[in-house]
């Protein structure tokens, strides 16, 4: 069952155009198709299209009548050894229709998720990315509005044309139509081709539009000046949509959003909230040149357009915000996610060489390692190579269906150097782990490393990578002596000398988070205290004394060490340090998660106890709470701005600080701060993050009501209402919390948002999920079940807070199996689910 990348072969015909017409009943769709499609000489093969759930009612060739031969999932018959013209129509149920592929419907509005293998729930189609066509599209219904791909054509009384003339793959094919309301704006592209925008919304939705906008413009202004992209129709469509499975959807000129990723108020968005809308919209809208204008030959390559659409991403909010504060935030979720996930049952190669169900390859792995194997590729070939090869990348594969060999070449042709080692990066899963012992010898400082990668499933050795290690040396004083520089490493053990310094240096490694792996490093507190003062990389001196706090937490757990004054007094200077911009020192304030704790407590040789995890991080909370006492209040009171509320970075950061000195004032004034800033707030990061502050310290009970009653009509709100009682919960409180909430009327669990809104935070709350006695477990288990029959891919997807259960005690192994075997015994478990419980058991 499972498909292969080395059994690709190219489809043996060619789309030369796509006609569809479409005729809208909520419950009996037609869909009339007429494709042109000629012989592909060069690759010759049987002529069979792909469909699921649909009722052929009639096809023709040329015009006469044909009964093909139709299965579950396709269709065959005789075809002329020539061109020909393709028609059948089909009838399709979207009301019934809840996994939310292909075309269903979302409070009434009919939209399409394709992407992966969605397109062959609408119709018969070669549904792979490498045929691509331009695609015309008719819509007929009562409905006001009604969108396809393209430009519009034609319209009038109960229809609506468009044309589509950039030749593209089924997977970015989108139709939209509802009642729905335009917030409408312009753009002139750099050549001055005028282009209308748009963010459909539905009715109500208007005042949540102007962020998205804004965040749109300046994604379209920054792809010209930084890749020299432009946009290439007349229109540039973004539709919200309530019931969405994943954050949003590139379709070419008509992007599909996850409403919460892109409807944004001050009232009713934290600042996180606005962050990811800007960032997610530049992704869907960089995918018009990286995945739309050259897109991936086959599911393998998906890292093609998705590693390089993130890292471009990471680039532009990097250039709207702060690189410093966005590397940062990068490396947390990339340790939070893919460390985790590369470290586990579920590890795979950026680039995968099978899958049974390509909707379980949409991971962190793919997209965020992916988007690290191009910063690495950056940071080997610099600045002006890259920018030469990206330019070479987008004249000779536009239009394209590519692979990862394409992508590679363009850097080889450009550049001359041969990428064959670098290539690794997409064929071995697992995180390498990376050790740095230092030398000072007739002065001459010398760094020494090792590299190893760990086993992952199907792949036991691994090969030297090639690994950009970028190193700066400060003087014991704290004043750089040598500014960063990158050392390429490709064997298995390398040195690297450093001459010409007067006294031993203090090495600072890995930079920048230079490279995707586990660093370890002999060092001492002095050292650590020493580069939480002085690094001049933002990276390392935050690194620092994240790597403080692991270590001491580690020991705490372990040894019942107490909390350093040593780490404390070095996090309060970087607290009281007013040249750092307030959102470095909020990330300084934070600690590493309870999940990150549990894996390196498992390196260590230890069972990892989710409980002594939790109980460890909030002795040190407390202890770091009553160590910057004196401090705390005059942050609280710094980070007060006057003024309407404003979405920037410079605001958000401020607020990010005054709200992480909040949480550690709450441990010590019983909540009464929080409690006051509740009431007062004027914008929901204020709201939030003071209700979240009180539940944390078992409190805010009447506060968790009255925001209820003040957002019972807001649905997005709602999801943050449902998340944050489960993500605070006390450990043996979490699952009977979350287990309330499932009886709550409006726990709408077919909508994902609301589903992983219970069962994202219930996983995401370590020291909750893991609880002994199993319930969280078993609550989650029991809801896979029910959401997998009506929603397989959001049920799979949340089926990996299971992925870490071989970290941990025997009775809790024990646990999760019998779940995860229940789960696998279930007579109509989807492939989605089948196949994640089935690698998680045997991996
Ligand atoms: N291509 C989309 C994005 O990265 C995600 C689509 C995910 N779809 C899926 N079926 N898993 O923006
Ligand atoms: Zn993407």
């Amino acid at each position: 069952q499972p498909v292969y990348l080395r059994d690709y072969r190219p489809f043996g015909y060619h789309v030369d155009e796509v006609h569809l017409t479409f005729r809208l009943d909520p419950g009996a769709t037609r869909v009339i198709a007429r494709i042109r499609f000629s012989p592909n000489r060069d690759a010759p093969g049987p002529f069979v299209l792909d469909g699921e759930g649909l009722d052929l009612k009639w096809a023709r060739i040329d015009g006469a009548a044909i009964y093909p031969e139709v299965t579950e999932t396709s269709l065959t018959c005789e075809v002329p050894d020539a061109p020909f013209t393709w028609e059948a129509e089909v009838e399709i149920d979207p009301a019934a229709n809840t996994a939310l592929e292909g075309l269903y419907l979302s409070n009434g509005m009919f939209c399409t998720q394709c992407e992966a293998e969605g397109f062959r729930r609408i119709t018969y189609y070669p549904d792979r990315p490498d045929v691509m066509a331009p695609f015309s599209v008719r819509i007929e219904s009562d409905l006001p509005v009604m969108l396809s791909n393209g430009n519009p054509g034609a319209a009038g009384e109960g229809f609506a044309e468009w044309h589509d003339p950039w030749p593209k793959p089924a997977y970015l094919f989108a139709l939209v139509a509802g009642d729905l309301v335009a917030y409408p704006d312009r753009f002139t592209t750099r050549s001055g081709r005028d282009v209308a925008l748009n963010i459909w919304v539905r009715p109500g939705d208007e005042g949540k539009c102007a962020w998205g906008m804004e965040a749109l413009k300046a994604s379209m202004r920054w792809d010209e000046e930084v890749y020299g992209r432009e946009y290439d129709l007349e229109v540039f469509n973004i539709v919200a949509v309530d019931d969405f499975n994943m954050g949003a959807m590139e379709n070419k000129g008509l992007n599909i959003f996850n409403s919460s990723c892109v409807l944004a108020s001050a009232d009713t968005s934290t600042d996180a909230d606005f962050e990811r809308i800007e960032a997610i919209i530049a992704h869907e809208y960089f995918h018009n040149w990286t995945g739309n204008r050259i897109t991936c030959r086959d599911w393998f390559q998906l890292c093609l357009k998705e590693g390089l659409t993130v890292f471009r991403d990471q680039q532009f909010t990097g250039d709207m915000r702060s690189h410093a504060v966005k590397r940062i935030d990068d490396a947390i979720t990339l340790r939070a996610r893919q460390f985790r996930e590369d470290n586990g049952p579920l590890a795979h190669p950026v680039r995968p060489e099978s899958f049974v169900e390509i909707n379980n390859f949409y991971t962190a792995t793919v997209y965020e390692k992916g988007a690290e194997v191009i910063g690495m590729l950056k940071r080997l070939v610099g600045d002006a190579a890259y920018s030469k090869a990206l330019a070479l990348y987008f004249d000779r594969h536009d239009g394209q269906a590519c692979t990862i060999e394409d992508w590679l070449k363009v850097f080889e042709d450009t550049t001359g150097r041969d990428l064959s080692q670098f290539k690794h990066w997409y064929s071995q899963a697992g995180t390498p782990r990376l050790s740095v012992t230092e030398e000072w010898r007739d002065g001459v400082f010398h760094l020494h490393f090792e590299q190893h990668t760990p086993p992952t499933p199907g792949q036991p050795d691994k090969a030297p990578q090639v690994i950009p290690i970028a190193v700066g040396l400060l003087n014991p004083n704290g004043d750089e002596v040598l500014p960063t520089r990158v050392l390429e490493m490709t064997e298995a053990k390398q040195s690297f000398a450093f001459e010409g310094l007067a006294t031993r240096p203090v090495a600072s490694v890995l930079r920048d988070f230079s490279a995707p792996v586990i660093l370890s490093q002999e060092t001492d507190n002095a050292t650590r205290a020493l580069l939480m003062a002085h690094d001049t990389d933002p990276f390392n001196k935050w690194e620092a004394g994240r790597a403080f706090a692991k270590d001491l937490l580690c020991r705490m757990v372990t040894d019942g060490a107490p909390p350093e004054s040593a780490y404390l007094d070095a996090v309060l200077a970087m607290l009281r340090d007013e040249g750092l911009d307030p959102a470095f020192r909020a990330l300084a304030l934070g600690l590493p998660s309870q999940d990150d704790l549990a894996q390196t407590l498992y390196e260590r040789g230890h069972t990892p106890d989710p409980l002594a995890i939790h109980d460890a991080v909030e002795t040190l909370v407390q202890a770091m709470a009553q160590h910057m006492q004196d401090t705390l209040p005059r942050i609280l009171a710094d980070m007060v701005q006057d003024g309407p509320f404003r979405p920037d970075a410079a605001s958000a950061g401020k607020r990010s600080l005054g709200n992480a000195a909040l949480a550690l004032v709450s441990r010590l004034d019983g909540g009464k701060a929080a409690a006051a800033q509740f009431a007062s707030a004027d914008n929901m990061t204020q709201q939030l993050a003071a209700l979240a502050c009180l539940l944390t310290i078992g409190k805010g009970d009447a506060q968790a009501r009255a925001f209820r009653d003040q957002w019972q009509h807001d649905r997005l709100v709602m999801n943050k209402w449902f998340g944050l009682q489960v993500a605070r919960a006390a450990p043996d409180r979490a699952a009977d919390i979350a287990e309330k909430l499932t009886r709550d009327p409006d726990f709408t669990w077919k909508n994902p948002n609301r589903f992983r809104a219970v069962f994202g935070s219930l996983s995401a709350n370590a020291a909750g999920f893991h609880a002994p006695g199993g319930k969280g477990y078993g609550l989650l288990g029991d809801w896979l079940g029910k959401l997998d029959a009506v929603n397989p891919q959001t049920a799979a997807r949340v089926s990996t807070a299971f992925e870490t259960w071989r970290r941990y005690d025997a009775d809790r192994q024990a646990q999760i199996r019998a779940v995860l075997e229940t789960l696998a015994a279930k007579p109509d478990l989807s492939r989605d689910t089948a196949e994640m419980v089935q690698r998680m058991l045997e991996g």
